[in-house]
């Protein structure tokens, strides 16, 4: 019998931030190596803890969380979310408009699904996080990449999207706050995207899952909130903001004037069926967490380990030469870019792979995030400032190796 193969379909999905450079990192461990892994946004593993309120809803929750729920999720849980969507601004939605997913990344699985038909295009942001490109792909769909601005603070380049408007898009992918890149849109810029889909019929997917994560005091806007007339899918999670990512714990909102997307949430049901329903203790702690926003914010203020790992790196980058980097609002990325002829760069696979075996740091390719030239990569910065700060520093003992390599 020949060696069996995987469905055509699979071919187009990968993820590069656990992909190549990962399965070698893999192999150096076990070799014995120790390696930084600042490939995943995953602050468990940098020894952020997991919130008391969070612990405490989970423990005294237990025996409820037993039986299948409903396949939307747990009652109080979905109304928890409703009154967090609409604390937010989101108006006319109610608990039956809620889904809560196994993550945020089942809930783009899922809505890929249920929106789109092969052929159909969702534009989204480059760089873009591959979650929300591999779902579309399984669907059949095409994700069609727009540029966001590196010289505008990553912000997106309204002209290239409507440029890619065609009568096959359907959707606009919005992810505010970004990963990879960190920035965060005001109110205008979004007014302005949503106006672009208003004019197109087209529907928006806003992953907002870093609403929670905003540094600077900077207000962040629910595209919902500001398009109320508009069909609007809204994602978002607990994964990072209560430190909780193997909880698996996400959801959509789904709103829109006229029951606009009312098929959709039909479709959802269904699709929410099929696999009975989410994971129940994950969405014990849902109220508890949405209700307990001090343990988020202690993260994002001076002394707050968020703030202060970004200015540890921020102030390595500002004193290495060749690696430049808009400093990111949100989260805990950073989308760094590399004077790559100086450093005699041609792929950043090969920098990734490069860094990793000689200092044992593990970053993201841009590539991955499909981003077109060869000259940035990903870093995550949860580990504490002094161990980020050297890893910066042997970050920038690396650039200076290639490009002693590369005068030769
Ligand atoms: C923008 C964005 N959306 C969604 C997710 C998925 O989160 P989860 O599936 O843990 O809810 C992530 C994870 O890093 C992300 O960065």
């Amino acid at each position: 019998m020949d060696k069996i193969q995987s469905a055509e379909r699979m071919d187009l999905i990968h993820s590069d931030i656990r992909g190549k450079l990962y399965h070698e990192a893999l192999k150096l461990e076990q070799q014995g190596e120790k390696i930084l892994r600042l490939n995943t946004g995953n602050p468990a593993a940098f020894g952020f803890g997991m919130p008391e309120s969070v612990r405490e809803a989970l423990l005294a929750g237990m025996d409820r969380a037993v039986a299948y729920c409903d396949s939307r999720g747990m009652k109080d849980a979905r109304e928890a979310i409703c009154g967090y969507e609409t604390g937010k601004g989101i108006r006319d939605i109610t608990p039956d408009d809620v889904f809560i997913c196994n993550g945020v990344s089942e809930a783009a699985q899922m809505l890929c699904l249920t929106m789109l038909d092969p052929g159909d295009e969702v534009l989204m942001p480059c760089p873009c996080y591959s979650l929300w490109s591999n779902g579309a792909r399984l669907a059949g769909a095409v994700p069609v990449l727009y540029t966001c601005d590196e010289q505008q603070d990553w912000y997106p380049d309204e002209k290239d999207i409507e440029q890619k408007i065609t009568p096959r898009t359907r959707a606009l992918l919005i992810i505010n706050p970004n990963n990879p890149t960190g920035a965060v849109y005001d109110k205008e810029a979004l007014l302005r995207l949503l106006d672009i889909a208003r004019r197109h019929h087209l529907i928006i997917i806003s992953d907002e899952i870093y609403d929670r994560l905003v540094l600077d005091d900077i207000p962040h806007y629910s595209c919902a909130a500001l398009a109320p007339d508009l069909p609007v899918i809204t994602c978002n999670g607990l994964s990072k903001s209560h430190i909780i990512c193997g909880f698996r714990c996400g959801w959509c909102v789904l709103s829109g004037k006229d029951d606009i997307l009312s098929d959709i949430r039909d479709a959802m049901e269904r699709l929410s069926s099929m696999r009975l329903c989410g994971n129940t203790l994950t969405q014990l702690v849902i109220p508890a967490a949405l209700k307990d926003e001090a343990s988020t914010k202690a993260m994002l203020v001076p002394g707050g380990r968020l703030w202060e790992q970004r200015r540890a790196v921020m102030e390595v980058i500002s004193r290495t030469e060749g690696i430049t980097a808009v400093e990111n609002r949100a989260a805990f990325y950073l989308f760094p870019k590399l004077d790559i002829k100086s450093f005699g760069i041609e792929d950043d696979h090969a920098f990734g792979l490069g860094l990793l075996r000689e200092k044992h740091i593990l970053i993201v390719p841009g590539t991955g995030f499909g981003y077109p030239q060869q000259d940035h990569f990903r870093i995550v910065m949860l580990p504490e400032p002094d161990q980020l700060r050297t890893a910066m520093e042997d970050i920038g003992d690396y650039l200076n190796t290639l490009r002693e390599r590369n005068m030769k």
